[in-house]
């Protein structure tokens, strides 16, 4: 059978787009934290939407499953096969082109193997700005930050992937093709069919081609990096800057005194900005599409000066130039990387209401010390969204004793997910439920929502073929 399958996926994408060799095969079978593996039949890179249709309706036909990749930075396990073996993985590195850049309408159309930090780059040279960003920029492909609906941090001024889609070219399980790729700002015939694949991770169909929203480059930027002593200071600060910045304000991201510390242990070319370290920290940014970022960061720091004076605001470190933005930015982009290094992080995704996430944090970290107290209380997100990372860090050699690993995750996960719960929060804010999360849907989810994704899910693979046993619990 495995050969079989070999065998049409050369005929179908060609000899050289069919890694079989173990040591070729291997980067795709575990995702980026080497939580999660699997094995296939083979690694499969389609040239063009017509390959990914004919590969669809093989694996249909013959009953294959398809594991579609991206750029394998996901967190939750999504992107990396089973252990069936016989299946195929389809990654769309190679379907990469970015097919039109429409200035005046301020949208650009791209294939779903386009590296995110590449799409930035092609609206820049069109004076255009696509405000999708995130730390694993540099390798995530488009096509998986609209299946995973990623986030990022800058959210809480442009929404979230779904919010900057227009149109999309889907392949469906059998192979056909639903080409959605319009690039209007208002259409309502009918059911908004691309929302429905936008965040299924790939349980729906394989996303090849997606038309996205750009907005005016900005012209100015201002960046500043501010200390409390307390994480209600930090909040309520936050929450001042929305108010007073509404149209500017495109970053807000709270990070713990722990996690900066890992940051600034593990990421090259950073270093501390402040004399003391403080106990929270925010990262504030602004943009504009006028003026410059003199007079912007002049507005900041006039701002931060009567909050300093109010002594809410212990510190603050504000950006003089590009440069020092890049250096402030780097220490937050780096949680991730550096956290894998520091120890066994288990990582929650939440979100709650902004203004309940002092009593998150107070009641998650009672809640630590009290039932795991070998474990450090590590904390970065995105404030201005609500959404945590709420981290309880192990050290490698205390995780590497523990006996049942899967059960004491998934006892302490959820001691933190029923505190959001109680605070009408989720917990699953930006990262998506991939493999690991599948128990949580089946807890916290509500039963109608859930036979209504198992409908729907029927309704587009029927066969399950598509990415199974991800995100719907059977
Ligand atoms: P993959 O990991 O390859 O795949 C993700 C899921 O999408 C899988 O289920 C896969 O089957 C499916 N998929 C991939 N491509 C397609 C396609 N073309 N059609 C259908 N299904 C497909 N996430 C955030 O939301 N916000 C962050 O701030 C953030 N920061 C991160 C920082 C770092 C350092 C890292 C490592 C990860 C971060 N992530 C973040 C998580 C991750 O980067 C995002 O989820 C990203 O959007 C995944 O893109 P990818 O191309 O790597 O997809
Ligand atoms: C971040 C990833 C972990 O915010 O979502 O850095
Ligand atoms: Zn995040």
């Amino acid at each position: 059978m495995k050969e079989d399958i070999i065998s049409a996926m050369r005929a179908i994408a060609g000899e050289a787009s069919v890694l079989t060799d173990p040591h070729d095969v291997a980067p795709h079978m575990i995702d980026w934290r080497k939580r999660h593996s699997g094995t296939a039949a083979c690694v499969v890179f389609p040239r063009s939407t017509e390959q990914v249709s004919a590969l669809l309706a093989y694996c249909n036909e013959h009953r294959v499953k398809v594991f579609p990749q991206g750029g394998n930075t996901s967190v939750c396990g999504g992107s990396v096969p089973d252990h069936d073996g016989n299946s195929v993985l389809v990654n769309l590195a190679k379907l990469n082109r970015i097919r039109e850049v429409n200035a005046p309408n301020n949208s650009i159309t791209v294939e779903a193997g386009c590296i995110l930090a590449d799409i930035q780059s092609a609206a820049l040279d069109a004076d255009r700005l696509f405000p999708l960003s995130l730390g694993a920029e540099g390798s995530c492909q488009i096509g998986g930050n609209l299946s995973t609906n990623a986030g990022g941090t800058n959210v809480v001024r442009f929404g979230n992937a779904r919010d900057l889609v227009l149109g999309l070219e889907v392949v469906l399980a059998d192979g056909r093709i639903w080409n959605g790729l319009r690039t209007l700002r208002k259409n309502n015939s009918g059911y908004d069919l691309k929302n429905l694949f936008i965040g299924a991770e790939g349980t729906l169909g394989i996303v090849t081609a997606a038309s996205l929203k750009l907005y005016p480059k900005p012209s100015a930027r201002a960046t500043a990096m501010l200390a409390f002593d307390d994480v209600k200071d930090a909040v309520s600060q936050g929450l001042s800057l929305q108010g007073q910045f509404p149209g500017e304000l495109v970053g807000l991201e709270l990070i713990s005194r722990s996690e900066f510390e890992i940051s600034l242990k593990h990421a090259a070319k950073t270093r501390n900005p402040f004399e003391a370290t403080p106990e929270w920290i925010v990262l504030v940014e602004l943009a504009a599409s006028s003026g410059t970022s003199e007079a912007l960061t002049e507005r900041l720091t006039d701002y931060l000066r009567d909050a300093f004076e109010e002594g809410v605001v212990r510190d603050a470190v504000v950006a003089a130039n590009e440069q020092q933005r890049a250096d402030l930015w780097k220490i937050r982009h780096s949680v991730t990387e550096s956290n894998v290094r520091e120890g066994m992080g288990l990582t929650h995704d939440i979100a709650v209401p902004t203004y309940r996430i002092p009593d998150f944090i107070g009641q998650a970290s009672e809640a630590l010390k009290q039932h795991y107290p070998d474990a450090t209380p590590v904390v970065v997100g995105h404030m201005g969204d609500g959404n945590l990372h709420y981290i309880a860090m192990f050290s490698h050699d205390y995780w590497a004793a523990v006996d049942d690993k899967q059960k004491t995750q998934l006892e302490l996960s959820h001691v933190l997910y029923d505190i959001a719960a109680a605070m009408g929060g989720t917990f699953s804010a930006e990262h998506g439920i991939g493999a690991l999360h599948v128990p949580e849907m089946a807890k916290y989810k509500d039963a109608v929502e859930i036979e209504l994704m198992q409908s729907i899910k029927r309704l587009f693979d029927p066969l399950d073929t598509m990415n199974p046993r991800r995100v719907v619990p059977n």
